[in-house]
C-alpha cells in the first residue's frame, strides 16, 4: 500500500478532532494502518516544545522564536513519525501541519509567507500533505466555541483581530491551492463534512492510485 498523508486545519474550535476520528474509521475500513498525530507535538521532544510554545506565562515570546519552535517540533515529527509511517505504507492524519505556520505566523503575525516556507524547508525537506482539509469557521464563532474551555493557551489569548486574520489567511491559501487544499464550512453537520472529505479523498487521491496499477 502507498502511504497517505492528510492534514486537518482550521481555526481554533472548528471541530478538527471529530473529523479526524471519522476519517480514521473510514481509512481503516479501506485497509490502511493509521497514524494520528498533532502539531505542535506528536513526539516526546515535540510535546516538550509544545509546553513552551503554548505556555501563556511566556507572553514575551518574540515572533521569530515562535516560528522556529513550531518548525523545530515539526522537524522532529517529520523525521521520527511521519516519514517512517509513510515509508511503511500507512495513512498519516495530522492535526495541523505547515499551513498552520503559514497562516498563524506568516499571515496573522505578518512575518510573511515566503519567510515561513523558507524556514520550514529545514523541517519538511520537501514533504507536503497530499490533501489538506480546511474547516472554515468565522473567528467570532471559533472564539465562542472555545469560551467554555477552562483555560486558554497563549495563542488563544490573542484577540479577535488576530483570529480574523487566521480565518482570512486560510481562505486565501485554499484559493491559491484549490487542488490540494479542500475548504469546507465547519458549520455543516459533521456527517456532511465527513462525506465531503471522503469524496475528495476518493476523487483526488485513491482514484489515482488505482489508475497507476
Ligand atoms: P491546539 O490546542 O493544538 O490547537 P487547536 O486549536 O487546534 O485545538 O494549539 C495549537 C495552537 O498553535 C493553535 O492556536 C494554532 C497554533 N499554531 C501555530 O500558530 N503555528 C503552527 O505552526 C501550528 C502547528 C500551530
Amino acid at each position: 500500500m502507498q502511504g497517505l498523508f492528510i492534514s486537518m486545519e482550521g481555526p481554533d474550535g472548528a471541530g478538527k478532532s471529530t473529523q479526524i476520528e471519522m476519517l480514521r474509521d473510514y481509512l481503516t475500513d479501506k485497509g490502511y494502518e493509521i497514524v494520528i498525530t498533532r502539531e505542535p507535538g506528536g513526539t516526546v521532544i515535540g510535546e516538550a516544545i509544545r509546553q513552551v510554545i503554548l505556555n501563556k506565562d511566556y507572553s514575551e515570546m518574540c515572533s521569530n522564536a515562535e516560528l522556529l519552535l513550531y518548525a523545530a517540533a515539526r522537524a522532529q515529527l517529520v523525521q521520527e513519525v511521519i516519514r517512517p509511517a509513510l515509508g511503511a505504507g500507512k495513512a498519516v492524519i495530522c492535526d495541523r501541519f505547515i499551513e498552520s505556520s503559514v497562516v498563524y505566523q506568516g499571515i496573522a503575525r505578518d512575518m510573511g509567507i515566503e519567510t515561513v516556507y523558507a524556514v520550514n524547508e529545514y523541517a519538511l525537506e520537501g514533504l507536503r500533505p497530499q490533501l489538506t482539509i480546511f474547516l472554515d469557521l468565522d473567528a467570532e464563532e471559533g472564539l465562542r466555541r472555545k469560551k467554555h474551555q477552562a483555560e486558554l493557551d497563549r495563542m488563544e489569548t490573542e484577540g479577535l483581530d488576530f483570529h480574523r486574520r487566521v480565518a482570512e489567511g486560510y481562505r486565501m491559501l485554499a484559493e491559491r491551492e484549490k487542488e490540494r487544499i479542500l475548504r469546507i464550512s465547519a458549520t455543516l453537520p459533521k456527517e456532511d463534512i465527513h462525506a465531503k472529505i471522503v469524496i475528495a479523498i476518493e476523487e483526488r487521491i485513491l482514484s489515482r492510485y488505482i489508475n497507476k496499477i
